[in-house]
């Protein structure tokens, strides 16, 4: 066998693009985040609205994944997934989620905590019906997360609900839908020289005003 061993102890690298100081922040955790999200928009080269969101699974192990978010509104945050999937059956275990946003470009970090609710079933239809076929007939052949014996048993599940859809209209399939996550502590960090980092956080408190909060790099 290959021997596997990389070492990248001398792997780093200096940020000094930007500050994140007080003054100049909204008290409002959510009015920061549009902010930092339109400048990622505009200037980070991939998905913008890529998030790693950690659950805690069924097995007790927290586990991470790339979603996406397709809405956000001083409410929280919104993406779609398969409420069956492994992230869907730890979240109606323990709906105590994280997201994570790394704006590598911006030298940036957004950091939630918040508690996911499933999205009025008029809201998923909504943005369903504005999905292309492809991937609207995707939510129907793949059971996310279950084990499949082939790539070719894939296929077929696909081919069978093309050809059920081919002369009528795609619904939503009920285990499939949006998510909502109400934030209850936002954490931005924002690199500096020195790894004398920038992070402020913003718990939401009992009065549902928000507490602002400067960590330690
Ligand atoms: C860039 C990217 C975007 C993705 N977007 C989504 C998404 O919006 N919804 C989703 O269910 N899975 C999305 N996935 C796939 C998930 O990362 C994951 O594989 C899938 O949801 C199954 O996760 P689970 O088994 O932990 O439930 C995305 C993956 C990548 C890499």
């Amino acid at each position: 066998m290959t021997k596997i061993d990389k070492n990248l102890a001398d792997s780093r690298k200096v940020y000094k693009k930007a500050a994140l100081l007080e003054a100049t922040i909204s008290d409002n955790p959510m009015q920061l985040f549009q902010t930092w999200f339109l400048e990622a928009e505009a200037n980070e080269s991939g998905e913008a609205n890529a998030m790693n969101l950690a659950t805690i699974g069924l097995d007790g192990f927290p586990k991470n994944r790339i979603v996406l978010l397709k809405r956000f509104t001083w409410e929280g945050f919104v993406f779609y997934t398969n409420y069956n999937s492994e992230k869907g059956k730890a979240i109606t275990t323990n709906p105590k989620v994280s997201l994570s946003f790394f704006w590598q470009g911006l030298e940036r970090q957004v950091i939630i905590k918040g508690i996911a609710e499933k999205l009025p079933e008029n809201l998923s239809d909504g943005y369903f019906e504005s999905r292309p076929d492809g991937s609207r007939i995707g939510a129907w052949a793949s059971d996310q997360s279950d084990v499949v014996s082939s790539r070719e048993v894939l296929d077929e599940k696909l081919k069978s609900f093309q050809e059920k859809f081919e002369h009528s209209d795609i619904p939503r399939p009920k285990h499939w839908g949006g998510y909502l996550i109400k934030p209850k502590v936002i954490e931005f960090w924002q690199g500096r020289p020195n790894r004398m980092h920038d992070r402020i956080r913003f718990t939401l408190d009992e009065k549902y005003c928000w507490k602002i909060e400067r960590l330690q790099p």
